[in-house]
Parts: C-alpha cells; structure tokens; sequence
C-alpha cells in the first residue's frame, strides 16, 4: 500500500519533467554522442578548415549572435559565432541538453573534450565524395569534407581511442549515434548548379547507400543506437521559395510551401527509410531509428501562429517577398538583422533561428524518446 503512496509523486515529478522534454532523454542513459552530417549539426568543423572556413559568414557576427548571453559549455568562448549557422544553439545541442550532456565539441577543435563524444559535421558537406558528384558534373563549393571524410575521421578518432574492437564496443554501448542528416546539399548544389528535378531524383539511391554506409560503419565500430535524419521540407525555406517564386498559385500547398521541392524531399526520405528498415532485419540487436526532420518542421509550421512566429520572412537579410537574395545573404555588408529573432523561424533564408531549432528538436526528442527504447 505504502509503496503506491509513494510513486504518485513519482509520477506527477516524472509527467512534468515531459511536458517542458528539458531532460527527457535522460533515461536514455547516453553517455556519449557522435554526429556526422552538414551545416544543420556543424557546430564548428568548417570554421577550422583551411583554406576557406574562416572566410565562412559563419565565423563571424551576426552568426552566434545569441550567445552574447555567454558560455555554452563545450570550450567555446562566450560571444563568440562558433561556426554554428544559426543566431544560437542548434537541434543537437537541444539533444545533447536533453540527455544531460554537454554539447558538442566540433572534431576539428585540437583543445577540445571529447569524452562526452565528437561532432564530425561540417557546413556545405555532401553525403557523395566531391570525386563522385563531379563524374555528374556537380562541383562543391565549400568542403571536400563528405560523409566518406567523416567516417575516416570516426575511424582515426575510435583508432586513437579503443585499444581494440572489444573496447571500442564496450565504450561506446551507451552512445547515441547520429548519422544525418547529410545529402540535402548533394540535392541542393545539384539544383542550383541547373540539374533537372528528374536528375536530382536519379540520385537518390546512391546519396541513400552512402548514408547507410555511413550507418553500417557506426554500428561496426560499437554503436548500438543509431539516429538517421531524413531531409527538411526544402520547399518551405526563402532559398528555395526566392529561386524558384511563381505566380501559379497551384504550385504552393497551404503553408505556402513549393509543392514540387516538398514532394522530392519526401521522395528521399522514403527511400531512406525503406533503406532504413532493411539495415534493421539485418542488424537485429541494434535500434536504428528515423529521425523525422520533415515532419518536425511541418509541425514547427503549424505551431507557428502560437509561438508567434512570422512565417515567411527571414531574419537577417534583405529584399524579396521572404527577406532574401542569394547575391546579399546574411552575413553580407549591410545586410540587417532583425532585432527580434525568437519572433522568426528562418534565420538566414537557408537556416532557422535557434527558437525554431528549438521547437523542432522538441518535437524529435519526444520522438526519439519514444523510438528508443527508453524507460522512466
Ligand atoms: C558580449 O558582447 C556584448 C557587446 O559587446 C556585451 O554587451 C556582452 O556583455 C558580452 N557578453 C559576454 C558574456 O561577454
Ligand atoms: C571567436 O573566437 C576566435 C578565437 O578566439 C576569434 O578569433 C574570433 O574572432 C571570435 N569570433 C567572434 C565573432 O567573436
Ligand atoms: C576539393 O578538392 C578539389 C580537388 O582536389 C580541389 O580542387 C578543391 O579546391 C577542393 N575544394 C575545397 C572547397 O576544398
Ligand atoms: C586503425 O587501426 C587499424 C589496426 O591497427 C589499422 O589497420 C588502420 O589503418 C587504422 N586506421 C586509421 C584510419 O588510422
Ligand atoms: C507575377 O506577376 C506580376 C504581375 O503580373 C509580375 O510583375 C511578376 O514578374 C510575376 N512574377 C513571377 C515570378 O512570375
Ligand atoms: C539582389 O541583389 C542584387 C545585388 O545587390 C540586386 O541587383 C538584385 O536586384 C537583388 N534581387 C532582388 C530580387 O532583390
């Protein structure tokens, strides 16, 4: 009898501590994290790079301009960008918050702690090698830093960190994995660089294998919890609602998303989730879940009016219907920023504001939490 009295409380402590996903994933038991992927997790990998990154908008203001709060807790210095495309923290620093660790240092960071795990992501990378996607004719302008460098990098760090493969399993038991999302910019250096939409769609296998290679190398190195990001609903970003506007009121859905970008994004997480399921009945004893960006996003659209969010417009930028010309991005002289980004969810046109990564990534833990597998 005693023992019911007490676990009501129990139960109402554990039911608020739900409703705010502040720690949710602190059942999880994770003790470590590792990303792979590009800009959407980069949290400072590009801004090291020679000989561009630091050339990057993203090294400097008004990138990071949020952080002018002060430190953030992986090493970097207060008021500081951090090579983060966002004005703030992004959806893997709310993860890594979540399952009460601390966020995550980029790999390229010599000085950093990464005890609680690495982040190999880098801004503008591709899940294809650079090699590959220039056989199609499609070159890429920021980093050679694909998935494949990514994973040689996961392999040199697990090399100088395990004695051997049984130690490496057994460190890495309690480690989240996330491999993705990676491939949106494979799609969108395609599209921009003039290739058809029957082209992008021919790409689509082979962009899906590499991000199961991807996954396949984490789960041979130890990893047992593995997270694979699907693409955003691309045509409701300023990018890509800028470049390809229209006056055929068909072309956009209710939010005023382009249906056609919307309907490849989704074509894409199809295939890879399909991909998804079958690494799965392969790897029974590990959890491999799909981390659904997409729809994330349409319900960070549809939540929109009650966070007070303007819908189209970005924050920092300048002209157009959405605040946006890809000639004087953010970043650009005298490009201004708004003075009040909670109340936007596009940060740059290409990028959300940390608020809008926030109700994202609330959304997703919740859902990770559930899809992993995690007990109270
Ligand atoms: C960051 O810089 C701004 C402007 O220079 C200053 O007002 C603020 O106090 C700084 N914050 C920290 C944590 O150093
Ligand atoms: C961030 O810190 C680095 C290293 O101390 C410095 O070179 C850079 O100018 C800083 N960036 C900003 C935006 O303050
Ligand atoms: C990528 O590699 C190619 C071939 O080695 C090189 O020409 C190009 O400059 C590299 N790009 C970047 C952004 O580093
Ligand atoms: C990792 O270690 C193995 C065995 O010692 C070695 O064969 C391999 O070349 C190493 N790989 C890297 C990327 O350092
Ligand atoms: C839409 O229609 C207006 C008025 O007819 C025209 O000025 C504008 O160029 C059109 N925009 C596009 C993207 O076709
Ligand atoms: C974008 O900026 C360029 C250069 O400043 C300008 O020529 C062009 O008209 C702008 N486009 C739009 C749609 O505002």
């Amino acid at each position: 009898m005693a023992t019911k009295f007490l676990l009501l409380p129990l139960i109402i402590l554990v039911l608020s501590s739900l409703c705010t996903n502040a720690h949710l994933l602190k059942t999880c038991n994770f003790d470590q994290m590792y990303q792979l992927g590009d800009s959407i997790s980069d949290t400072g990998n590009l801004i090291r790079e020679f000989p561009i990154g630091t050339s990057t908008p993203f090294a400097r203001l008004p990138y990071g301009e949020a952080f002018s709060r002060g430190y953030i807790g992986d090493g970097t210095l207060p008021n500081n960008s951090t090579g983060r495309c966002s004005n703030g923290f992004l959806m893997i620093d709310y993860i890594a918050m979540a399952a009460g660790l601390p966020t995550l240092p980029p790999y390229k960071n010599v000085e950093a702690d990464f005890r609680h795990g690495v982040n190999f992501a880098v801004a503008g990378s591709t899940a294809l090698r650079s090699e590959v996607l220039a056989t199609k004719h499609i070159f890429s302008p920021v980093t050679n830093s694909s998935l494949y460098v990514q994973l040689d990098w996961m392999t040199k760090h697990f090399n100088s960190t395990c004695l051997n493969h049984r130690d490496c399993v057994e460190k890495l038991e309690n480690a989240l994995f996330m491999v993705g999302e990676i491939g949106g910019n494979d799609y969108n250096y395609a599209i921009f660089q003039g290739k058809t939409m029957e082209e992008l769609r021919s790409m689509v296998p082979e962009v899906v294998d590499a991000i199961m290679n991807g996954v396949r190398k984490s789960i041979s190195f130890g990893a047992t919890r593995v997270v694979v990001p699907g693409n955003f609903p691309i045509g409701c970003l300023p990018i890509y609602q800028t470049a390809f506007e229209t006056n055929i009121s068909s072309a956009y859905d209710e939010n005023k998303c382009l249906k056609q970008l919307n309907e490849f994004a989704m074509y894409h997480n199809e295939q890879l989730q399909q991909a998804i399921n079958k690494l799965k009945q392969e790897n029974p004893n590990a959890i491999i879940v799909y981390g659904d960006y997409y729809n994330a996003y349409q319900s960070l659209l549809q939540s929109a009016t009650s966070h007070g969010f303007e819908m189209e417009k970005a924050c920092c930028g300048i002209g157009g219907k959405y605040n946006f010309n890809l000639t004087r991005m953010c970043g650009a002289p005298d490009v201004p920023v708004c003075p009040d980004p909670h109340r936007y969810m596009s940060w740059d046109g290409v990028y959300l504001t940390e608020k809008g990564y926030r109700v994202m990534a609330d959304w997703l833990i919740y859902d990770f939490f559930t899809k992993l597998q995690c007990h109270f």
